[in-house]
């Protein structure tokens, strides 16, 4: 696990850096796309590429994370409108090359079934954008997630539904109580992660994805069982971080070894 010590601002070209340089070996490339406030920089920097002409993701496919169950894709909140809105209006993705998992879904586990099964016929994620809930949430596999989960339909914590009520105009009571979400093994398939943090309420977290005890109860944690993962994050969010010295000089001579 490679952990980036910097400034807010900066993380967006960094993983934008990434994404390019994926592209350009790979112009039908999968990526995992997290909605949430975290990768808003980082879609903003894809979309000023694009804009000027240096990036496209015309061969690229794309898959969402997670769905609120019972929001049609037309909802402002439903992560289908919000992705949309935050990046795929904003790039030059093919029509359809997106895919998110469909929360109004009559058949819920039968969605979840043919969306693993979609990730892989795709040929699996390339590079995974992640953000991180406050309790150690990615996508939403929450506490008490298996480590081994596949997509299925999760029932969301309180917290989470406080964290998430901010996007429903502060009305708690219309964050729906569940999800349909990638499970932790499907994200773990990913063949590079990405996941970016910032402001200190994500710092408890953050220190327990790189150096808590790897537990059903900071599910984050799992990631440390991966080869390839890069955690990206600002001051605030690395304040808890016990070996954060090593990781800045890590990241500051990484170029003599490589
Ligand atoms: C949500 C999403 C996650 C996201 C997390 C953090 O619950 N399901 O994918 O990473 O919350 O969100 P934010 O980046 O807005 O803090």
């Amino acid at each position: 696990m490679e952990v980036i010590i910097t400034s807010e601002e900066s993380i967006g070209d960094l993983v934008a850096d990434d994404i390019a340089a994926l592209l350009a070996r790979k112009p039908d490339a999968v990526l995992g796309l997290a909605t949430g406030s975290s990768p808003l920089r980082i879609y903003d920097a894809l979309a000023a590429r694009v804009a000027a002409g240096a990036l496209s993701f015309s061969q690229a496919r794309g898959f969402t994370l997670d769905e609120y169950v019972g929001l049609s894709s037309g909802h402002p909140c439903s992560y289908r409108t919000v992705i949309d809105a935050d990046l795929v209006s904003r790039v030059d993705f093919a029509d359809g090359a997106v895919r998110a998992p469909d929360g109004t879904a009559g058949d819920l586990a039968m969605e979840a079934g043919s969306y693993d099964r979609a990730i892989a016929e795709a040929g699996g994620v390339d590079l995974q954008i992640l953000g991180i809930g406050t309790d150690g949430h990615i996508a939403f596999n929450e506490p008490g997630s298996s480590l081994a989960s596949r997509t299925r339909v999760k029932t969301l914590t309180e917290q989470t539904r406080r964290d998430n009520a901010r996007f429903f105009g502060g009305d708690v009571d219309a964050v729906p109580r569940h999800c349909l979400t990638q499970g932790l093994g499907t994200i773990m398939e990913a063949r590079h992660i990405v996941l970016v943090a910032t402001g200190k309420g994500k710092a408890e977290a953050v220190h327990h994805l790189v150096e808590g005890a790897v537990s059903a109860l900071w599910p984050a944690t799992i990631l440390q069982h991966h080869p390839h993962v890069t955690v990206l994050v600002d001051e605030a969010a690395a304040s808890r971080l016990q070996l954060a010295g090593y990781y800045r000089y890590a990241y500051a001579n990484r170029s003599a070894v490589s």
